[in-house]
């Protein structure tokens, strides 16, 4: 039993090599509680996200954790994944042994508006991936807002360049309409884009050292991260998702202001684009806009065991 107070959280996730990462944190930090994850179609297809989540899960020794299967594809356009970055399995080129448990019959929407009504006000959402579930839950619950602890996402690229396209965030620009339906409902919304997260990186001398070490948190990132700074021979492995994660744990690593956030679904370049305004009609959400890049990979290396 932790000493310290828990948070219970869930995760929405599209596991991915940053999700992965993120599942590995959240599992490590003593101050949340993940009770369960949810998985939606993003990075790759919504059975590679399962079977990848449920695969980390039980290399973490965590198979007691639940896992969800959520929507397979975006609520009105084409499906895009993105596994130009994360490889076809979606784990990069690491290859985890098979989960010795199965997905839940109950669908990701179905089981986040079940827990929440199991414990009102508790419980703190942290989609890394397209919104397509959350989406699809408010449309189900539309008190969802007020059994909602918080929600902290992953995802807009809101004063500075996207990685999708030169506008817009992966996240949100695979699913602009349900971003659009999430930024624009009364949901308590804190908003980690790539403001933050471009400057977050795993260094790669630091993860040049992950491959002596004796913990399976280190060697997970290693062969996670391997294919970015190998095989696409980049010098950072940007660490989106878990500073999610640990923004929940530790708020105090960013530094937010409060904006209504619109998202750009209509046709054309900008598709996927979020705007900063400040409107009576739009709802006020929390942006990061700085983060303790320091104090971050601090927490994320003591947390993980590379320290
Ligand atoms: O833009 C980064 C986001 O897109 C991360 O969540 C990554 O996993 C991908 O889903
Ligand atoms: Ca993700």
């Amino acid at each position: 039993m932790a000493d310290r107070a828990t948070s219970p959280v869930i995760m929405d996730v599209d596991t991915g090599v940053d999700d992965a990462v993120a599942l590995a944190l959240a599992t490590r930090l003593s101050e949340l509680d993940l009770i369960g994850v949810t998985t939606v179609a993003g990075n790759v297809d919504v059975e590679k996200t399962t079977d990848n989540s449920l695969r980390v899960l039980a290399m973490l020794g965590r198979s007691d954790i639940p896992v969800y299967r959520g929507m397979n594809r975006p609520l009105a356009r084409a499906y895009h994944d993105a596994s130009e970055f994360h490889g076809v399995s979606g784990l990069g080129d690491a290859e985890f042994p098979a989960s010795p448990v199965a997905v839940q019959f109950e669908t990701a929407p179905e089981f986040i508006i079940r827990a929440v009504r199991a414990r009102p006000g508790e419980i703190t959402l942290i989609p890394v991936a397209p919104l397509t579930n959350i989406a699809v839950a408010l449309a189900l619950e539309p008190e969802l807002p007020r059994l909602i602890k918080r929600v902290v996402i992953m995802g807009g690229a809101f004063q500075c360049r996207g990685n999708a396209t030169p506008y817009a965030e992966y996240n949100i620009w695979a699913d602009p309409e349900a971003a659009a339906i999430v930024a624009n409902s009364d949901l308590p919304i804190t908003f980690i884009g790539l403001d933050v997260t471009h400057k977050a990186p795993l260094p790669k001398a630091l993860w040049a050292t992950l491959a002596a070490r004796e913990g399976v948190e280190a060697r997970m990132v290693y062969a996670l991260a391997r294919r970015t700074f190998i095989g696409r021979e980049r010098e950072e492995f940007h660490l989106h998702d878990p500073l999610a994660v640990a923004v929940t744990a530790f708020p105090d690593l960013v530094t937010t202001e409060s904006w209504g956030v619109t998202v750009e679904s209509g046709i054309g370049d900008q598709i996927g684009r979020t705007c900063l305004v400040k409107q009576p009609d739009v709802p006020q959400h929390q942006v990061a806009v700085a983060v303790k890049t320091d104090a971050f990979l601090a927490r994320f290396g003591e947390a993980l065991s590379f320290q």
